[in-house]
């Protein structure tokens, strides 16, 4: 672990995946499921530390995905692993939804202190984003006695059935699938880079204007009765829509419908959540106040967890209405709260700081490679989408695959989200020096992309 733990800079000494890797990845297709939807290069990781990761090979990579947002403390963060073995060797599992341990009421008071939703709050735990999603459905369902959702192009909520009726990110991920089973309506997501009516760059104000007329003018005299929807489920930055910041007047627009008409607003945290943005959560920077946060991801810096946190008010569902087996297991709130204790302790703070850095450099390097049309975003969580350049915004997906193959060659992990954008959403330890190292390479990814 030592060589890895001293990294400066990536070091990649085989081919690329070597012959170790090229064997799990011939395993991998003979065994696996082929619906995972991996990107064009093959990372097959043995052991990582921080913002390290090591192949089968041991080739050295610069992490700026974090296993998709997962591992908010870095890989293996010391203290992270400390709790979580000692949690396993003293209690691994006992079945929450029927027996009682500490660690839940710890976790739900935590909780209520730092989601950004007004007044008591009460949790339910689960395993994974989607799971908590799910939860944020029955549950509005549930409170309101209502069946109607609203959601936006280009969200992603989860693969579940009832999450992937949310989710309209990509048209593979309900191919074969054929019907919803939950009635939702799907409404423009508010991109200030791609006006959703007019496809040109627009303001927050105007954009925002646009898409709230649509929904008051449009949909709810037309197909959709206000009175009628459960919940406007809505990412306050669009993850794997290609990480767009919300603007703030349509967020409050959003607030003001559900507070006139008793439609609840769920913000789905998953990706947003602990530190991503360089707030604890998205929500801050709004000053937004959700009726239920749904959360996972970062939660517990890689061990499987999500909740779902919402306005106490509202879960006075009974017994049996909503429960599950390894939701909110001893080792994973373990993890959980030493994860939210470091990033108290540090590393919002670095998310923020390092981030406003990190998107600094993106924005010089726009400056000088014409095909990125818009560097966005908030702390760690940035977009970088790529675009034909020369003048023109005509959407670029087949080079921003190039650009991230070509990262992979050089040692950094990098992944696309939406149609045409790489996203960075590394390890919120990540150093003012690992950016730079990270900045380096993805101009020179980009030279090379474009030969
Ligand atoms: C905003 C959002 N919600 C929900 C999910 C689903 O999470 P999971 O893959 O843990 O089910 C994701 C996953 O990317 C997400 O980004």
């Amino acid at each position: 672990m030592s060589a890895i733990t001293a990294a400066k800079r990536p070091e990649i000494k085989t081919e690329l995946p070597g012959p170790k890797g090229r064997e799990i990845v011939e395993a991998d297709a003979r065994w696996v499921t082929p619906s995972y939807p991996r990107p064009e290069y093959k990372l097959v990781a043995e052991r990582a530390s921080g913002v390290w990761v090591e192949d089968v090979d041991g080739n050295t990579f610069l992490d700026c995905n974090a296993g998709v947002a997962v591992c908010s403390t870095g890989h293996c963060h010391p203290e992270v692993v400390k709790a979580i073995q000692e949690q396993a060797a003293r209690l691994i599992h006992m079945c929450g939804t029927d027996y009682y341990y500490r660690h839940m009421p710890d976790l739900a008071r935590k909780l209520e202190e730092i989601v950004p939703i007004d007044g008591p709050t009460k949790t339910h735990f689960a395993n994974s984003g989607t799971e908590a999603v799910e939860t944020a459905l029955k549950l509005a369902m549930h409170a309101t006695g209502r069946q109607k959702f609203i959601a936006f192009f280009n969200s992603f909520h989860g693969r579940t059935l009832g999450s992937l009726s949310l989710t309209s990110s990509r048209v593979a991920q309900r191919r074969g699938f054929k019907r919803s089973v939950l009635d939702v309506t799907h409404v423009p997501y508010p991109n200030t880079f791609r006006h959703p009516f007019t496809g040109e760059r627009s303001d927050g104000e105007t954009v925002s204007r646009a898409v709230l007329d649509w929904m008051e003018q449009r949909l709810f005299v037309t197909t959709t009765p206000p009175e009628e929807v459960a919940a406007i489920v809505v990412e306050a930055v669009q993850g794997e829509g290609g990480y767009v910041p919300a603007p703030r007047e349509f967020l409050h627009g959003l607030r003001r419908i559900c507070d006139r008409e008793g439609i609840l607003l769920v913000v789905d945290e998953v990706q947003s959540g602990f530190g991503r943005t360089g707030r604890m959560f998205a929500c801050e920077h709004y000053d937004l106040k959700p009726d239920v946060v749904t959360l996972a991801k970062g939660i517990a810096s890689g061990i499987p967890m999500g909740a779902c946190v919402a306005r106490a008010d509202l879960m006075d569902w009974k017994p049996g209405a909503h429960a599950s087996t390894f939701g909110g297991n001893p080792v994973a709130i373990a993890a959980a709260l030493k994860t939210i204790e470091l990033l108290e302790g540090g590393l919002v703070a670095n998310s923020a700081e390092v981030g406003a850095y990190l998107e600094e450099g993106l924005r010089r390097l726009s400056a000088r490679h014409d095909c990125i049309g818009d560097v966005r975003g908030l702390g760690m969580m940035l977009g970088v989408e790529f675009v034909a350049g020369g003048g023109s915004r005509e959407p670029a997906p087949e080079l921003r695959d190039r650009v991230e193959v070509e990262c992979y060659r050089r040692g950094l992990i990098l992944l696309g989200a939406g149609y045409n954008t790489i996203r960075w959403s590394p390890p919120l330890v990540l150093s003012r020096e690992n950016a730079d190292v990270a900045l380096e390479i993805f101009d020179e990814s980009i030279a090379a992309a474009r030969r």
